[in-house]
């Protein structure tokens, strides 16, 4: 049984990255394991951007505000040992509420460091190639992490229904496979 965090970005609802992540749930679910979701997307009014203390130079030092990255996401995020990121492509990177979740790891760098593994579920409209920089962005983020990522689906052509479908059972297939 793994502790999963599966983080979502799109603000999109119904959406092709949702998709994914509700099969790969339903998948992962099935084969035991917990899962906590965070719709960062559909959630933005309830936790804010990264914020700093002014003057505090060499070493960013943030505010933590009490809003629910604070009080439930990190506490999940702490314990997983698993990270699921799910987004779309949004101008060749991730969506910008995933993102801002992301940022929010600063304050809790060294406590996630190591011991997860991570997968990420990817849509959008372009081809594959259009993806390259999200998926370098995903490579450097976990090697800075240790986080060792063990899968993925990449779900290229999103606009086209029978390509997604072969992608949402791709999710499902990995998500019952997680143990
Ligand atoms: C603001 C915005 C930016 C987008 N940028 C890209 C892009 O750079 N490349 C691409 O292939 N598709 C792009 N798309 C299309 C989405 O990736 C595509 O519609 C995807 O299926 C949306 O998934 P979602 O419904 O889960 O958000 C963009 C869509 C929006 C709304």
């Amino acid at each position: 049984m793994m502790k999963i965090v599966v983080l979502t970005g799109s603000p999109h609802h119904p959406g092709s990255s949702e998709k994914l992540a509700d099969a790969f749930i339903k998948g992962a679910r099935e084969a035991g394991n917990e899962v906590y979701r965070f719709d960062a997307g559909r959630r933005t009014s309830e936790f804010s951007l990264i914020q700093l203390e002014d003057n505090h130079p060499g070493q960013e030092v943030a505010i933590e505000p009490a809003d629910v990255v604070t009080n439930e996401v990190m506490p999940k995020l702490l314990a997983a040992d698993m990270v699921v990121l799910v987004s779309s492509l949004y101008y060749y990177g991730m969506n910008a509420a995933l993102k801002a979740v992301i940022d929010r790891f600063y304050h809790w760098n060294h406590e996630l460091h190591g011991d997860k593994k991570a997968i990420t579920l990817v849509s959008g409209y372009g081809q594959e190639d259009a993806f390259a920089s999200l998926k370098l962005y995903f490579e450097q983020l976990f090697r800075y992490m240790r986080w060792e990522r063990v899968g993925g689906v990449l779900a290229a052509d999103a606009w086209n229904e029978e390509k997604l479908a072969k992608h949402i059972d791709e999710a499902y297939q990995l998500g019952k496979q997680v143990k």
